[in-house]
């Protein structure tokens, strides 16, 4: 049983012991749950099975997709969404935090339309990017941003940056960590349990097609595996790449001392 502590700026809880759910019960359940949903979505199934026929999955972004059929939006304001079906649901995910003040948000939507009226894209410097930027700096403390148009852009460009500045080209990265489509970066975001190997050392998993180079594969809140890999490759290595809290497999929490334990790791500052 585990005995790590809570980090100080989390709420999670880990029990000092379980009793396993029986099989039976727990299939019993989900096929009560699936029954419901299929009844409520309707609507959803129809328009997934249209998409599917012009749009790879029927999804915009291949993660989208889940069995039978993922839900499918018509509207949206505050926190809240409208399905296909008509159901009103609460956004528990904000587009993963892009989200972050609300659909429709009236000052974006003020923003939005404001920039409609004076050009949207120059493809030369404009004032807007400046104050954008000076606005990120000052809020978060950084000295410089980048935008980029996509998380796998911007994950991309950091990793690039990173081999440009060691001389180095091998990655390491958390094992179920999701950081979009760069090749290195796709390698065991979400291994098969049969291919993933020991969970104190797994194996990396290539996903099919992508060309990734050398990637370590490290489980997270293991400082020990971190230090391990480092030792072991450190002629190698340009960077490591770790969400902060892990979010591909459900919401995983970073233990008390991990994420410092990096940040003093690499002495970043
Ligand atoms: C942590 C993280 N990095 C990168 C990405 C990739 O972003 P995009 O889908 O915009 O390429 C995501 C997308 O969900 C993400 O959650």
């Amino acid at each position: 049983m585990r005995t790590t502590t809570n980090h100080a700026e989390t709420f999670r809880s880990i029990p000092t012991h379980a009793t396993p759910l029986s099989d039976t019960k727990l299939t019993s359940l989900l096929d009560q749950e699936w029954s419901q949903f299929k009844d409520n979505t309707r609507a959803s199934g129809e328009e997934s099975k249209s998409a599917a026929l012009v749009i790879p999955l029927g999804v915009p972004s291949s993660f989208q997709y889940w069995e039978p059929y993922p839900i499918s939006i018509k509207s949206a304001q505050g926190a809240w969404m409208t399905d296909v079906d008509g159901r009103r649901l609460l956004d528990l995910s904000m587009g993963f935090g892009a989200m972050l003040v609300g659909h429709l948000n009236p000052a974006v939507v003020e923003e939005i339309k404001g920039t409609l009226e004076i050009g949207t894209l120059f493809v030369t410097p404009s004032p807007i990017s400046r104050d954008a930027a000076e606005r990120l700096c000052r809020r978060f403390a950084i000295d410089q941003v980048r935008f980029a148009n996509s998380g796998t852009e911007a994950t991309m460009y950091a990793t690039r940056l990173a081999r440009a500045v060691t001389g180095k080209d091998a990655v390491v990265k958390v094992e179920g960590g999701y950081h979009g489509s760069y090749d290195p970066l796709t390698v065991s975001a979400k291994p098969s349990l049969d291919k993933a190997g020991p969970a104190d050392n797994p194996t990396p998993v290539h996903s099919a097609g992508a060309i990734s180079g050398d990637v370590f594969v490290v489980p997270y809140n293991d400082l020990v595996a971190l230090e391990r890999t480092f030792k072991e490759n450190s002629s190698k290595i340009a960077c490591f790449i770790v969400e902060p809290v892990l979010e591909n497999l459900g919401i995983v929490l970073p233990d008390a001392g991990y994420l410092e334990g990096v940040r003093n790791r690499f002495d970043f500052r």
